[in-house]
C-alpha cells in the first residue's frame, strides 16, 4: 500500500534555541533559567551544560545545507529571549536581531519555511528571580517581547507559535526536575494561568498587526493516557487525573473551550490551589487561532498494580527501569480527541514527532537508526490514517534535525537525524536522514 500524503504536505524538522545555539555568554545574550539550573549539580544528568549545545549559533548555515539536502520544507525553530532582550525587559540586543535575520535569511534563500516559537522553556533569568511566570506581570513582560519580534520579523516567519508545551513551565515549577526547580503545585498552576494569558494577549497583539501572510497557533503536547484494564476504576480514575488534571486537559480546554474543566475547577478547588483568576481572563486566553501544534510522542496505558510495585521498589531504594513501549498509533485516536472533544477545526501541524536513542560508545549502532524509522514510518501510517478519517493535518515536523541538549537528559538522549559529536561538533547523517529525505521526494512511502 501506498502511504501518499498531498503535494503540498509540510514536512519538516524541530528544533529549539536552548538545545542548539550554545554561545550562552556570547554576543550580548543573557543567561536563562536553563543556564543557571543546569549548574545546580545533580540536576542534569552528567552535569551537562547547554553552553555550547550544537553551537548552531555559528553553525546555522550548515545546519540549513543539512536541511536542504534532505529537502526539508519547512523549519521549526524558536528565539531565545534572553538574545534578545537579554535581561527580559531592557534593551534590545542588535547582535541578537541580527543573528535570527541571518538565520531566516538563509532559510528563505534555501526555499525553506520558517515556523519559529517565542517561547520554548528559556525564560531569562533576570525575570525569574522576579517571580517569573508566578508574576502577573509576566503578561506585559511577554507582550513586549513577543512586540520585538513581531517588530523584527514579522512578515518573514510564516508560521508563529506563542508557547511550546506549557506543561513544562508546570513541571518546572511543581515537580523540580525541569528549570526552575520548584516543587510548588499551587505556585506551578498560578505559572500556568499567567501563561495562558501571555499566549492570548500575544495573539491579540499578532492580530492587531494585521501582518499579510503570517499565521499563529500554540503548540500543545498530548501524552493520551488510556487505562491499561478496560473497566478496571483504579487504572480509570488514573488515566482521567493523568490527562485531566495534571495532562493536556489543564491548557485544551480553556484554550479551546474556554474556562477550566469541572474536573480540573473541583480538584483545584479542593486541594486549594485555584490561580487569581481576573474578570476577562477566560476571554482572554480563549483566542481565535489559525492552526494547531501537536507534539506528539507516545500513548500511555497505567495500570495501578503496576504503578504500586515501583512506588515500593522505588522507596527501598531500588532503582526502577521502564522499558518504554511505543503506541505509535495512538496519534489517530488523539487527532480525533482534538476535533471531536475540544472542536479543533483549524488546520493541525504535527509541530514534534520523534523517538530517543541512548547515548553510548558505539557511534556505528547509533548512526544505524533503524527502529528510529520504524517508529515514524508508524507514526506516519497512523497520521496518514487520520487524514483518511477527514482530519486536516497540514504539516509533520519531526524531532530534531540533529542530536541536542535534551534538557534534564542532558546529551546523554539522542533524537537526531544526524549523530552529532559533542567534541568535534561535526553532523554525521543517520540512516533515518536518508529515510526521511526520500520519504520527503515521494511525498510518503510505500508499505
Ligand atoms: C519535547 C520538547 C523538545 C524536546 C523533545 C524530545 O517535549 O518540546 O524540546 O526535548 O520533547
Amino acid at each position: 500500500m501506498k502511504y501518499q500524503f498531498p503535494k503540498d504536505f509540510m514536512w519538516g524538522v524541530a528544533t529549539a534555541a536552548a538545545q542548539i545555539e550554545g554561545a550562552a555568554f556570547e554576543d550580548g545574550r543573557g543567561p536563562s533559567i536553563w543556564d543557571v539550573f543546569s549548574r545546580i549539580p545533580g540536576k542534569i544528568h552528567g552535569g551537562d551544560l547547554p553552553e555550547v549545545a550544537c553551537d548552531s549559533y555559528h553553525r546555522y548555515e550548515e545546519d540549513i545545507a543539512l536541511m536542504k539536502k534532505m529537502g526539508i520544507r519547512s523549519y521549526r525553530f524558536s528565539f531565545s529571549w534572553s538574545r534578545i532582550i537579554p535581561d527580559g525587559t531592557g534593551e534590545i540586543n542588535p547582535e541578537g536581531i541580527r543573528y535570527y535575520k541571518n538565520l531566516i535569511a538563509c532559510l528563505k534563500k534555501n526555499g525553506i519555511v520558517p515556523n519559529a516559537t517565542m517561547y520554548h522553556w528559556d525564560l531569562p533569568y533576570a525575570l525569574q528571580i522576579q517571580g517569573g511566570f508566578g508574576n502577573r506581570n509576566i503578561v506585559q513582560w511577554f507582550c513586549r517581547y513577543a512586540g520585538v519580534l513581531l517588530d523584527n520579523f514579522g512578515e518573514d516567519v510564516d508560521l508563529w507559535v506563542t508557547f511550546n508545551e506549557p506543561i513544562a513551565v508546570y513541571v518546572g515549577h511543581a515537580y523540580g526536575f525541569f528549570a526552575p526547580g520548584l516543587k510548588d503545585e499551587k505556585y506551578a498552576r498560578q505559572c500556568l494561568h499567567n501563561l495562558m494569558l501571555c499566549h492570548g494577549e500575544a495573539v491579540k497583539l499578532f492580530r492587531s498587526r494585521k501582518l499579510a501572510n503570517a499565521k499563529i497557533g500554540i503548540v500543545v503536547d498530548v501524552w493520551k493516557h488510556y487505562p491499561a484494564r478496560e473497566g478496571n476504576e483504579e487504572d480509570e480514575a488514573i488515566a482521567t487525573f493523568q490527562n485531566e488534571i495534571a495532562g493536556y486537559g489543564m491548557f485544551l480546554h480553556p484554550l479551546f473551550l474556554g474556562g477550566y474543566s469541572d474536573e480540573l475547577t473541583r480538584y483545584m478547588k479542593e486541594k486549594d490551589m485555584t490561580p487569581e483568576i481576573r474578570e476577562g481572563d477566560m476571554d482572554v486566553i480563549c483566542q481565535k487561532l489559525d492552526f494547531y501544534g501537536l507534539n506528539f510522542y507516545n500513548g500511555l496505558y497505567d495500570n495501578a498494580d503496576e504503578i504500586r510495585k515501583r512506588e515500593e521498589i522505588r522507596k527501598a531504594g531500588g532503582n526502577y527501569q521502564d522499558r518504554p513501549v511505543y503506541h505509535e498509533e495512538a496519534i489517530r485516536d488523539v487527532l480525533h480527541m482534538l476535533v471531536e472533544k475540544y472542536g479543533i477545526t483549524i488546520p493541525i501541524y504535527v509541530t514534534e514527532n520523534g523517538l530517543m536513542q541512548e547515548d553510548g560508545p558505539d557511534v556505528e549502532k547509533i548512526l544505524n537508526d533503524e527502529e528510529r524509522i520504524r517508529y515514524v514510518r508508524n507514526v506516519l501510517k497512523a497520521l496518514h490514517g487520520a487524514m483518511e478519517d477527514g482530519i486536516c493535518v497540514k504539516g509533520y515536523y519531526l524531532w530534531s534535525l540533529l542530536d541536542n541538549f535534551e534538557w534534564s537528559g542532558g546529551y546523554s538522549m539522542r533524537y537526531g537525524l544526524h549523530y552529532t559529536n559533542y567534541k568535534t561538533l561535526e553532523r554525521v547523517p543517520k540512516k533515518s536522514a536518508g529515510w526521511y529525505a526520500q520519504v520527503i521526494a515521494d511525498d510518503g512511502f510505500e508499505e
